[in-house]
């Protein structure tokens, strides 16, 4: 049995490689680390994909967060995108909870994956802790909600981090599992777009630690509202080494701070390291991190200045967001329809 789905129609009458479907949780502070790992590269999959860009709050309440943080941090996330080049015009950007099907086929899905595979998930070990018996029956299922995010508009392809994978795995089994029980190749099993090496920022104050929206200093990150001062005192007191700069990549080895710092550099400049060591050699540390402020800056602060407006017109996002639940609850409406007529739901007259 062919376990491909239908393909996607072609938007504005334009072949895409196919179907992107991402998603983002509205927790805490956007921060370079979102940017690099994960909006930037939305923004260049534009280009060749139909997207749908989605705000995971249904996601977010798996932990409890607090309701007037929650919103602000949705609208937070959409401005963020809007500002990093995301087109809502042409693709969908919208909020999970304003699309009823993700909850809908993920009640189907609960029905679909067995308990032994949502045990093997590490993300919900590490979320639950050790209190695993007070976790939410929410957390447990996440994976459950994930994959009909996917699955509910058919996706393709989903760009995620690696920490995201094995969630994705479980999606295509879900997928996989649901075509064989209904003896019908409702979904296609969606590939994962992995980005590029270098693509991990570490935190500014430990190159061991991911830069994180839950780290308590907010040292560690050069979050995407900062200004130029903030970031200009985050990397002078980022942490480095006592070595000079290497002049190799070979002698970035055991220096995870220099190493990242170099990282983001490249990253933000759209060059390799060797190209990166070129362009420093002979640089002081202090001299390098002046260079990378004033490279954060040209790249963060039009972005940053753009978020505030959008922030200081939530009207303006809510209307964005609005389009885009239209847009997606026309595809994903038809999608859950062929679903609850698959296992046998009588259709409403
Ligand atoms: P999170 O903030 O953990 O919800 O992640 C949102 C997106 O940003 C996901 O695609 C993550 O993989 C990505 N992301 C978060 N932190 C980092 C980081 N330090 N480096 C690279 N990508 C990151
Ligand atoms: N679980 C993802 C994260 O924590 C967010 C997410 C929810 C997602 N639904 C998705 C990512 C669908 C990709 C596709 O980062």
């Amino acid at each position: 049995m062919s376990t491909s789905g239908s393909t996607p129609p072609p938007r504005n009458n334009v072949q895409t490689a196919g179907r992107i479907l991402s998603g983002i949780q509205p927790t805490g502070n956007l921060h370079l680390g979102n940017y690099l790992g994960a909006i930037r590269n939305w923004v260049g999959l534009q280009k060749d994909y139909e997207c749908f860009f989605l705000i995971v709050d249904l996601h977010a309440i798996t932990l409890w967060q607090d309701p007037a943080e929650l919103r602000r941090a949705t609208r937070e996330v959409a401005a963020g995108m809007i500002a990093s080049g995301v087109d809502p015009v042409n693709n969908a950007l919208f909020v999970q909870s304003h699309v009823p099907a993700h909850a809908e086929l993920a009640w189907v899905f609960n029905c679909v994956a067995r308990i032994g595979w949502l045990n093997r998930m590490t993300q919900f070990k590490d979320k639950a802790g050790k209190n695993r018996e007070n976790a939410s029956a929410g957390l447990y299922v996440y994976p459950n909600l994930m994959a009909a995010d996917i699955l509910v508009y058919k996706a393709t392809h989903v760009p995620v981090g690696e920490d995201q994978k094995q969630h994705l795995e479980l999606t295509r089994d879900i997928a996989q599992k649901f075509n064989n029980d209904y003896g019908k190749a409702v979904f296609p099993l969606p590939e994962p777009v992995i980005r590029g090496p270098g693509m991990r920022v570490m935190s500014l104050r430990d190159g061991a630690k991911k830069m994180s929206k839950s780290d308590e200093s907010d040292y560690s990150r050069l979050n995407m509202t900062d200004d130029r001062d903030a970031i200009a005192l985050k990397l002078q007191k980022a942490k480095t080494d006592p070595l000079p700069l290497p002049a190799t990549e070979a002698e970035l080895e055991g220096r995870p701070e220099a190493a990242n710092l170099i990282n983001i550099y490249a990253a933000l400049t759209d060059k390799t390291i060797p190209e990166v060591l070129a362009d420093i050699s002979g640089l002081q540390f202090s001299a390098f991190k002046s260079r990378l402020t004033d490279i954060a800056v040209s790249v963060l602060g039009p972005i940053n200045a753009e978020m505030q407006r959008l922030m200081n017109d939530p009207a303006e996002i809510d209307k964005v967001l609005s389009r885009g639940a239209d847009k997606a609850n026309a595809v994903a409406g038809e999608v859950l329809k062929e679903v609850y007529d698959t296992v046998g739901f009588l259709p409403r007259r």
